[in-house]
């Protein structure tokens, strides 16, 4: 069973033993949830959603420490390849057999924070579960399809509104994807997007039939 740790905002590290460890999103240094120093997180590859400074973050300094692959849209491995990194380029839609088993890339409706891009989420086939990241996104009906061609063991969905999808979205998202268990992210950072997860956990669980789990910076869980 993967072990998913939440790092704070919308940054989670990826772990089974004798596989390679992904990090999604990894904004440390400057986010105030973060449960990992930058300098300390120990990964294989760097998946981005898009280049806002809270995804793309210390993503090339993790980079170059690791001699971590990123895997993003065309134009942010573009970017960082430019950077010194080593980049894996995807686009939506696509996917990827990697080592440690496949990346694909779902539409998110969000900015993409660099020019002529698009931000996006991951499906990640991992340690034989299926994960979706939706990254920053308002909600959309196609998640529908997403959870119809890979049936899901988690998601991992953002609840703060303002730049996101909101409580009430991200639980008629829930109940698009059929993923059993729900994690909310994207809440609580910044008073912004300040958001009660318990009210998400309660609203999902009861209109859906997902499990919530509400990880505080620094948690884990198996799936
Ligand atoms: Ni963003
Ligand atoms: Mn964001």
């Amino acid at each position: 069973m993967p072990k998913l740790t939440f790092l704070g905002h919308a940054c989670f590290l990826l772990e089974e033993e004798g596989e390679s460890t992904l990090i999604f999103d990894p904004f440390l240094s400057a986010n105030p949830q973060a449960a990992l120093k930058a300098e300390q997180v120990k990964a294989d590859y760097i998946l981005v959603s898009h280049a806002h400074h809270d995804h793309l973050g210390d993503a090339y300094t993790v980079a170059k420490n690791n001699g971590a692959t990123i895997i993003s849209t065309a134009e942010i491995a573009g970017a960082a390849q430019g950077e010194g990194c080593q980049a894996h380029a995807l686009h939506i839609g696509g996917k990827y057999s990697f080592p440690f088993g496949w990346v694909k890339l779902t539409p998110a409706f969000h900015g993409s924070g660099i020019p002529g891009g698009h931000a996006c989420g991951f499906v990640v086939h991992y340690a034989g579960k299926n994960l979706y990241f939706a990254g920053d996104t308002g909600l959309f009906g196609d998640m529908k399809l997403i959870g119809e061609l890979t049936p899901l063991d988690l998601a991992l969905l953002p609840i703060g509104d303002n730049f996101t999808m909101g409580i009430d979205d991200a639980v008629m998202a829930a109940s698009f994807l059929k993923a059993p268990r729900v994690v909310p992210y994207h809440y609580n950072t910044w008073p912004v997007i300040k958001a009660n997860p318990e009210e998400f956990k309660k609203k999902v669980e009861e209109k859906t039939g997902a499990q919530c789990t509400i990880l505080a910076p620094g948690e884990s869980i198996r799936y």
